[in-house]
């Protein structure tokens, strides 16, 4: 049997628009208060794109960041992975990101959709592919822009997403040390009802009915907090005993930002002081699949994450899918 090729995480970076939308700003669209949205979910402000920024400009910038950061030449790239839950174009949101970074070599590129879990799912493709040995340097970039696919009317749901980027530059790692030191992607179809955003598209002309519908987010909150609440805390303890560790040999807990209360449950589960949870969902809200590497790669800018160190990161999404990876975080990889 081949020998699997240890992984280097070799650079992070993140962008978000410069548009805030306050609390405050969402009464003008309907009835609700700062204090019931941020008493329910840990949001103050979200960044949404406008004009015509989109998830493209975003996921631009973040990967720019990243393979900056890694130090690696475009030309030694030979692999983008798209995560995206809200994209720009269904075909494909990683060639554009490839044409917007100048690369003329005809890499693969594409696109996954595991919502909120993309960047866990994007991390798990990377490390079977590189430790394989089948490619060297990829690129997985995490961009939505949400806010394009809310129904603006529906209080219970647009409260809490807003629009970002977050990139992570995978590599074979040149010293032997595996950075993702465990990895666990899951799903459950049967729970696909609790969000949802169809792409009914349009029959024939020539069949009946041929009606537009059109593409908002559907989500049931109340559902899918309690699905969450009751899988991930007990998902991610056991991820950590599976791996042979205890949270005290964790530095950081870097969760999908979607809900305070759900990254409570989790923190609790896992006996972790609060100094140890790095959280921005207050400042951003949910980004989706952006959520981990901008909680990740602000989190080191700003100094709340030390490196090098180590974290665990997991999130969860539509699908219903959810994730979780261990992983070291080297010096210099923001
Ligand atoms: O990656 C996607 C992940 N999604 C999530 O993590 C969602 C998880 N769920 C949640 O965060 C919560 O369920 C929400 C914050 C979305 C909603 O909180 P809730 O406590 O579950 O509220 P609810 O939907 O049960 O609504 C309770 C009441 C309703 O009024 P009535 O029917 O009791 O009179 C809603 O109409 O609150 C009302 N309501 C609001 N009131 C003021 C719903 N949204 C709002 C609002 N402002 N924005």
């Amino acid at each position: 049997m081949t020998e699997l090729k240890p992984v280097k995480i070799a650079g992070i970076g993140y962008s978000v628009p410069e548009t805030v939308v306050t609390n405050d700003d969402l009464t003008k669209l309907y009835e609700t208060s700062d204090e019931w949205i941020y008493s329910r979910t840990g949001i103050k402000e979200r960044r949404l794109v406008s004009g015509n920024e989109t998830a493209v400009d975003l996921g631009e910038k973040a990967a720019k960041n990243a393979i900056e950061k890694s130090g690696i030449d475009l030309e030694d790239l030979d692999m983008i992975i798209a995560a995206s839950n809200a994209p720009v174009e269904m075909y494909s949101m990683g060639c554009q990101i490839q044409k917007r970074l100048g690369i003329k070599k005809q890499i693969p590129a594409f696109d996954i959709s595991a919502a909120c879990t993309g960047l866990i799912y994007g991390l798990d493709i990377a490390k079977g592919l590189i430790s394989s040995g089948m490619y060297k340097n990829i690129l997985v970039v995490a961009c939505d822009n949400n806010s394009k696919f809310l129904d603006w009317t529906d209080r219970g749901t647009s409260i809490l997403f807003g629009d970002g980027a977050g990139a992570v530059l995978v590599s074979e790692s040149d010293d032997g040390i595996d950075d993702i030191i465990s990895i666990d992607i899951k799903s459950d179809g049967n729970y696909d009802h609790l969000i949802s955003l169809p792409f009914d598209g349009k029959n024939c002309p020539l069949v009946e009915p041929n009606e537009v519908k059109t593409s908002l987010i559907k989500m049931n909150g109340k559902g899918v907090y309690a699905f969450v609440a009751k899988i991930l805390p007990k998902y991610v303890e056991e991820l950590l005993q599976k791996t042979g560790l205890t949270s005290d040999d964790i530095d950081y807990l870097i969760p999908h930002q979607a809900n305070i209360r759900i990254i409570q449950a989790v923190q609790e589960r896992l006996g972790m002081p609060e100094e140890k949870v790095v959280t921005n969902i207050k400042y951003y809200g949910n980004t989706s699949a952006a959520s981990i590497p901008i909680a990740l790669a602000e989190g080191v800018e700003k100094g709340k994450v030390k490196l090098p160190s180590t974290a665990i990161l997991c999130g969860f999404g539509a699908g219903m899918t959810w994730g979780g990876a261990i992983v070291r975080l080297r010096e210099g990889i923001c």
